[in-house]
């Protein structure tokens, strides 16, 4: 089972020409509603690659509005099992984002429920039959360190995957290195994999594979259209590319990978081919407006899976 803990929002995304830099004011198109938050994003990326040979169940909290309530409709749709709190009085999580016409974006997050998760929503039953967790840095990291902790007690044999994104700025250092030692592979792109050794003082920024042997995971990096690096922490370094596209929207790129990546894990298969077929799958969500529109399905990266 491929359980995700995480935010869920709605993303208002506008189109613009250019990402207005500070001072500036630019015209947009209109404002689109689509599903997003990177907790929901990896669940329903996972759910598509995953396309029933895995469970893939999605621990959550949203607000008693209209978006909570389509965010629940979205995870029925994609066949995720919503293990989610309604909480009264509260607002969905929302996402403004500026859509530049080269796909890349500006982000800004209002939390609201997402900020109310604890470690108490997933149970330790769906824990126990948990066979991969995955956490992202968009709801408590305190909360986050706490869950994969019990994760990790209650399914020994389990593997809990951290996407540290964002990378929390104001967190206390001891909740940075308790959620850090507590995973067993931590997901970045490169941006995130420096402001970590920066937190932690490394000496060398450079040197991710000093940072997997320190922290004592595995370390993935993300780059883009470069595709990926694992360090191991025994100190071998893999790289997997990725397929070139001419990208419309990079939303939700990076947790396509994560996703996609999880449920290949989930379902048994090797780090280096699940990273591939990662790379695969982010590269053709970037081929659509929003962040999940794009999501790929098993069959288009399985080539020979059944495509019903
Ligand atoms: O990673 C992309 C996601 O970040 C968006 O869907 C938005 O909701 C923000 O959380």
């Amino acid at each position: 089972m491929l359980t995700i803990f995480g935010s869920i929002n709605i993303d208002q995304v506008i189109r613009v020409p250019n990402i207005p830099v500070p001072g500036e004011t630019v015209l947009g198109d209109r404002v689109m509603d689509t599903h997003g938050g990177k907790g929901a994003n990896q669940a329903v990326a996972g759910a598509r690659m995953g396309a029933g040979t895995i469970p893939v169940v999605m621990i959550g909290t949203v607000g008693d509005d209209a978006f909570g309530k389509a965010a629940l409709q979205n995870f029925a749709e994609n066949k995720v099992r919503a293990d989610c709190t309604v909480l009264p009085d509260c607002a969905t999580g929302t996402a403004f984002i500026t859509l530049g016409s080269d796909g890349e974006n500006a982000i800004t997050v209002v939390p609201d429920a997402n900020g109310l998760l604890e470690a108490a929503h997933a149970s330790v039953e769906v824990l126990q039959k948990t066979s991969v967790l995955l956490c992202q840095g968009e709801v408590s990291l305190k909360e986050t360190a706490h869950v994969m902790g019990v994760h990790r007690s209650a399914n020994p044999n389990g593997t809990s995957v951290l996407n540290l994104a964002p990378v929390p700025q104001d967190g206390d250092l001891g909740t940075l290195r308790a959620a850090l030692e507590t995973c067993d592979i931590l997901i970045v792109n490169e941006g995130e994999a420096e402001a970590i050794c920066d937190l932690l003082a490394a000496p060398d920024k450079r040197d991710l594979s000093a940072l997997a042997k320190a922290i004592g995971c595995e370390v993935v990096v993300t780059r883009g259209p470069d595709g990926a690096d694992l360090f191991l922490k025994d100190g071998r370094v893999t790289h997997v590319s990725s397929p070139q596209i001419d990208p419309v929207d990079t939303t939700g790129a990076g947790d396509t990978f994560c996703g996609a990546f999880a449920a290949l894990l989930a379902e048994g298969r090797e780090m280096k081919p699940a990273l591939a077929m990662a790379c695969e799958a982010a590269a053709k969500a970037c081929c659509a407006i929003g962040a999940q529109t794009g999501m790929p399905r098993r069959h288009e990266i399985l080539k020979d899976t059944d495509p019903s």
